[in-house]
């Protein structure tokens, strides 16, 4: 039986996730979190559907000990790949995914251009493709990929110059007076936001998932008795590659 003072597992194929780890902790003060990244194998998103979903599978089987009480995906790639597999894996835990926020960003703005920077393994799941589904007739949707973002994002080298060309290149041509928002769809993202928001400009909204999974993961452990009311809350932060550069980034990360 679950108890309300278990953990939290967080989990990212990098330090992406600790973008939602940071909205979960505001929203859940009392709880205890355990962030996993696994940075030795990112960027996941450029692998093969499988191969996501066997390391995703593999690590949260090692995470997820007997205190462990939810388990939330904080990576929009592993959850394309590997999250009915995991709710069929663990039945007894609670399980949340995250996924583009296109939904508020369509309710949010009728008739216009929505941008979609994403993994490329996002952008060619079925999830994806119900979602837009779901939104494309109330706006104009662009996917773009953008796996350069998640390396400068594990490497800390988000104000690269290099970097900045690179997205404005891919960006601009989808720069219109109707482009109304930019959904951040990878969680990783978050941490480039002002190079996004330079090139984007202020009259573009940049919308990420973060708030939405803090908030489902809240409903889920309150509907289940499960909510911590009492504790004082903790946060541990661990990763496959430990290196102190890493483990200082992720603390960087944390407290930006
Ligand atoms: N942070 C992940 C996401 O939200 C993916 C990054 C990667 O490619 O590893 O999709």
């Amino acid at each position: 039986m679950a108890k309300r003072e278990d953990q939290i597992v967080v989990f990212d194929s990098g330090v992406g996730g600790i973008s939602v780890l940071r909205a979960l902790m505001q929203k859940l003060p009392r709880e205890n979190f355990l962030y996993f990244g696994d940075s030795i194998n990112a960027p996941y998103g450029t692998r093969p559907t499988e191969e996501i979903r066997r390391l995703t599978l593999e690590r949260i089987a090692a995470l997820c000990t007997a205190n462990v009480k939810a388990i939330v995906i904080a990576c929009n790639t592993a959850t394309s790949a590997a999250i009915e597999d995991l709710r069929a894996a663990y039945p007894e835990k609670i399980v949340i995914g995250i996924e583009p926020a296109l939904k508020p960003a369509a309710d949010r703005f009728p008739g216009k251009t929505i941008l979609v920077m994403a993994t490329e393994a996002t952008l060619r799941e079925e999830k994806f493709s119900h979602l837009m589904a779901q939104c494309e007739s109330r706006c104009k949707i662009v996917p773009i990929p953008c796996p350069e973002l998640v390396e400068a994002v594990e490497r800390n080298e988000t104000d690269a110059p290099a970097l900045e060309e690179a997205l404005r290149r891919k960006l601009t041509p989808h720069l219109g007076k109707d482009t109304a928002a930019i959904v951040l769809g990878c969680t990783h993202f978050p941490f480039a936001r002002d190079v996004i928001a330079r090139i984007a400009g202020e009259n573009v909204c940049l919308i990420d998932g973060s708030e939405g999974t803090a908030g489902q993961t809240y409903r889920r452990l309150e509907a289940e008795n499960l909510l911590n009311l009492t504790g004082e809350g903790s946060v541990s932060l661990q990763s496959s590659l430990p290196t102190p550069e890493m483990l200082t980034l992720m603390g960087n990360l944390l407290d930006r």
